[in-house]
């Protein structure tokens, strides 16, 4: 049998996405943006983590991150969990190719998966996509949204960027084990689409390699 045969397309004819997609990276990132354009482009289920949690715990996550971000981390990583577990009908609806899909795109916090063991994890669960913008962006993007950030509250423009520096450079080790790098401030959903089907092509097709 041609090793073609085995593989399900999906209605624009690419190889149909069979897991859960992560995207992750800094807060500013743009994970929350892109996440349910790219969900509608490749008709799958979209997940926002924090916005899982708020419904879920019925707290705003300010209020949750007051309590300690231990706690926050564990109640995130709990609900995170819950997402997986969870495979409403609608995931499983024949497409008209004739294929259905157990895939969902996730958009993580800046936070998740920067704890020890916690890559791996996500790696073993489905595809990691760390979505990489420069500092000076990420500065851009953040200097007004700060307030609504629990890590970033009431600094100064200066200390922001420390700020940012600093926890980029904690964070890094763990979103470089990413198994897609994708480094580009201006990315939109279409790319970050063509960028996942392709990573997700056929073993018989080379995968582009998005590390630097
Ligand atoms: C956090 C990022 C936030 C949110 C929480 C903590 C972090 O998510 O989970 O405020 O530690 O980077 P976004 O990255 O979606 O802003």
């Amino acid at each position: 049998m041609d090793v073609a045969d085995d593989i399900w397309l999906d209605a624009d004819g690419y190889p149909l996405l069979t897991g859960p997609v992560f995207l992750i990276g800094f807060m500013g990132a743009g994970k929350s943006t892109l996440g349910p354009l790219v969900a509608r482009h490749l008709d799958v289920p979209f997940n926002d983590l924090d916005q899982e949690i708020q419904i879920q715990t019925g707290v705003q996550l300010q209020q949750l991150f007051r309590r300690g971000e231990e706690k926050f981390r564990e109640v995130e990583f709990r609900v995170l969990q819950k997402i997986l577990q969870h495979q409403p009908d609608e995931t499983e609806k024949i497409l008209q190719t004739g294929t259905w899909s157990r895939s969902k795109i996730i958009s993580l916090g800046g936070g998740t998966p920067c704890r020890p063991g916690r890559m791996e994890w996500l790696n073993s669960q489905g595809l990691t996509v760390f979505l990489n913008v420069s500092t000076d962006e990420l500065v851009r993007r953040l200097q007004n949204q700060a307030e609504h950030r629990p890590k970033l509250q009431g600094l100064t423009p200066s200390q922001l960027r420390q700020r940012i520096e600093e926890l980029m450079e904690e964070r890094m080790p763990y979103y470089r084990q990413a198994a897609l790098v994708i480094s580009e401030d201006q990315l939109d959903a279409y790319r970050l689409c063509t960028q996942i089907r392709s990573y997700s092509a056929p073993p018989t097709v080379p995968r582009p390699d998005y590390r630097n």
